[in-house]
């Protein structure tokens, strides 16, 4: 079977990509900070948990250390952070850090582990509030600039793997019910992650480099 791995699978949108996943058959393997107290993960079953911290960088040796070569078919960059609505500059800058810098340089790290399986593909969960086009709201500065610039990275990206035969997704994952989506979102982890896997499994290097929303519809930039 498959393997998919999902950063920030503990809870949230990631916890349930691991749910489905391994209900399907595939081999999953979720990152969490604590993984001691990931207990949902744990409950799972055949998950393979590895700790990682994408702000660490010993952290994320040690997480690609434990992963070796092993070939990864979907690689999830899902971690992310709301940070503060305030314009603070460390929390901007440790916001860039999760939001940004680190699912780039992961996907760069684990480019081999992805070249080296049978799907090659990777996603980022970005969000509209990254979308500039769409751009009408004035809260959030520092988180929707986070997912405008790692929206731009990961465009590069798609361009820079194409030849690589590795498809690249950048996902919208709609306002999901989560710790950070809050009660009042419109939409549960289920319906949400059913629609992303639905693009992912349509996804090829012909299709590569897209914003698109959980429910299939193309986003402006
Ligand atoms: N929910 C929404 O409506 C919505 C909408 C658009 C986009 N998104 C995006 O979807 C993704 C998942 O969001 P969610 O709603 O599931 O959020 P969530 O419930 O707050 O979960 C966030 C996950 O990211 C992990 N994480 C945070 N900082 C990390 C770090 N430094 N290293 C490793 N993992 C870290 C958290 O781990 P800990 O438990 O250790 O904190 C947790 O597993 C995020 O990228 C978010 O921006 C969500």
């Amino acid at each position: 079977m498959p393997t998919i791995l999902v950063t920030g699978a503990n809870r949230g949108i990631g916890l349930e990509f691991a749910k489905q996943y391994a209900s399907d058959g595939w081999s999953v393997i979720g990152t969490a900070r604590e993984p001691d107290s990931a207990e949902e993960l744990k409950a799972i079953g055949a998950v393979e948990i590895l700790q990682l911290d994408v702000a660490d960088a010993d952290s994320v040796d040690a997480f690609a250390d434990a992963l070796g070569d092993r070939p990864v078919d979907l690689f999830i960059n899902n971690a992310g952070v709301y940070g503060s609505d305030d314009l603070d500059r460390d929390d901007w800058l440790k916001t860039f850090e999760i939001n940004t810098i680190a699912p780039t340089l992961l996907a760069e790290r684990l480019k081999p582990n992805v070249a080296a399986g049978d799907q090659k593909k990777m996603a980022v969960i970005s969000s509209m509030m990254g979308s500039i086009g769409d751009g009408n709201g004035s809260n959030a500065i520092i988180y929707r600039s986070s997912k405008a610039a790692v929206n731009a990275a990961w465009k590069a990206l798609s361009n820079r793997y194409r030849d690589d035969g590795i498809a690249v997704a950048i996902l919208h994952p709609g306002w999901v019910q989560t710790d950070m989506g809050g009660p009042n979102a419109t939409i549960d982890p289920e319906t949400s992650v059913s629609g992303m896997r639905a693009v992912l499994d349509g996804l090829s290097v012909r299709s590569t480099g897209r914003f698109t929303a959980y429910d299939g519809s193309q986003l402006p930039w």
